[in-house]
């Protein structure tokens, strides 16, 4: 299977709006302590590239889109749907598999929270991060836990399983991060970026919702894949961690629309336009730690986890112009409204884009260039629909909170949002063959 290579395994035709470029993805990761990992990085990257990992990368430039108009002539250039269980994402590189996608963002999402069990020793972390390597690699490339050598991991899964014999993996992704409070519990040195986010004004935060000594970040373009890997996982957790809170969501599904074309959240708009893109110069500056962290960090990087409120029923009652104008983006093709296409440079010195407009406040250009890959799943729960915000940097003080605090007190959209859940993780580089999660850290 793929997972078990270097390349991206593509089965079947690619989505033809898909376009590439060389660029810098990673940094130099945990993995420059093993032989030939470094190797296997810069491999991964050209896998990704091969596969278009640029062009498709949050609906970059694709050649399809890339004028920002959707040609409704054209039609979808998407792969078939036969192709979206089969295609899988190597869980060895530089980077953990699930930050930077070689295809559109996966449909679907489970993000689990863990605490340690009282009493849970840093051997037993040990223990579980070794097997939570074992079956995300295999799960990844779509092989049944139950076949596996380690017998801890194989006892929880059957040899045959059903649920992964004869379906794909679907773009499976296990990445894996962890919390200010499991440096506490094991004595581990904790990164200075790695502190409680500050509150913000308007935080409505809940605490049980929030926080957790270890987040795992499952995804996959199919609901069932996910659920299955993630229960898998928590079993693999049973007696070292617990969940502490779950949450699901989703993105528009692979061939509902071109792979290139940026996903919309659950107010309409395109959302994911201005992220740093692979092929532009220092993105992995921005996104992944660099070599001055301790070597389990490097090629890794933080994630910020929101849950974040959409008050629907309010922004409903906005005209379209009115809606657009909060953002200071159109709705339809996401183009600034100072104009151009979706991917024209906004001129914020135009009084089209209001002084209160979200993307205004967003910029790195008024936030002294802070910089993060926002990549996150739409949710709905009951009658609460929203975000399930999801940001990816080098460093939080550098990113996500210099951006909150000003957006917390500036924005138009602060009106019609709330923020309800909020955690703050560091992701350890990737794992090289033959090495488990965060080896550098657990065996310093
Ligand atoms: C439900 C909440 C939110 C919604 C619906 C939302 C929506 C959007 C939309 C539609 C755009 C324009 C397209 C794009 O470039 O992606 C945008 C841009 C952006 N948003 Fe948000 N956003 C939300 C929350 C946040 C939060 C919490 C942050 C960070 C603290 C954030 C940071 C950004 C940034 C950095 C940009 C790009 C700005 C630029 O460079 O043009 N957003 N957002």
């Amino acid at each position: 299977m793929g997972g078990q290579g270097d390349q991206v395994t593509v089965i079947g035709p690619r989505s033809t709006g898909e376009a590439g470029g060389a660029g810098e993805v990673g940094g130099a990761g945990e993995a420059g302590e093993g032989e030939g990992v470094g190797g296997v990085g810069r491999r991964r990257v050209a896998g990704l590239l091969a596969a278009g990992a640029l062009g498709a990368f949050a609906g970059t430039t694709g050649g399809m889109i890339a004028s920002g108009r959707r040609d409704p002539g054209a039609g979808p250039t998407t792969v078939p749907l036969s192709d979206v269980g089969a295609r899988t994402i190597p869980y060895h590189g530089v980077n953990q598999p699930g930050i930077v996608l070689p295809f559109r963002p996966q449909a679907r999402a489970w993000i689990g929270a863990f605490d340690l069990e009282p009493g849970t020793t840093s051997d037993a972390v040990k223990g579980l991060l070794r097997r939570w390597t074992v079956a995300s690699r295999a799960l990844m490339a779509g092989q049944p836990l139950g076949s596996v050598e380690d017998q801890a991991v194989a006892a929880i899964g059957l040899a045959a399983d059903p649920l992964v014999v004869g379906v794909g993996p679907a773009a499976l992704t296990v990445t894996v991060g962890f919390g200010p409070s499991l440096f506490e519990r094991t004595g581990w040195p904790r990164p200075d970026a790695l502190t409680e986010l500050p509150a913000f004004p308007g935080d409505q935060l809940d605490p049980a919702r929030s926080g957790g000594a270890i987040g795992v970040v499952v995804a996959a373009d199919d609901a069932v894949i996910v659920a299955h890997a993630a229960r898998l996982l928590t079993r693999l957790a049973t007696g070292t961690a617990h969940p502490r809170w779950t949450m699901s969501g989703f993105n528009g599904a692979r061939g509902s629309g071109p792979d290139s074309a940026t996903p919309r959240n659950l107010m309409g708009q395109v959302d994911g336009t201005n992220n740093p893109r692979p092929d532009e110069p220092g993105f992995a500056t921005k996104i992944f730690v660099g070599d001055d962290q301790p070597a389990w960090l490097r090629g890794g990087s933080y994630l910020v986890i929101r849950r974040i409120r959409m008050l629907l029923d309010d922004w409903d009652q906005l005209s379209l112009g009115d809606q657009e104008r909060v953002i200071g983006r159109r709705k339809d093709t996401g183009a600034p409204l100072s104009g151009g296409d979706e991917r024209t440079p906004a001129n914020f010195g135009r009084a089209e884009i209001p002084a209160d407009a979200h993307i205004r406040h967003a910029a790195p250009a008024f936030n002294e260039g802070a910089a993060m890959l926002r990549r996150g799943f739409s949710f709905v729960d009951g009658n609460e629909s929203g975000l399930l915000f999801l940001a990816w940097q080098a460093d939080p003080r550098r990113g996500f909170i210099p951006v909150q605090r000003r957006l917390s007190e500036q924005d138009a959209l602060r009106r019609f949002i709330r923020h309800e859940a909020s955690a703050l993780f560091a992701i350890p580089g990737g794992v090289s063959e033959g090495r488990y999660l965060a080896q550098g850290l657990v065996e310093s």
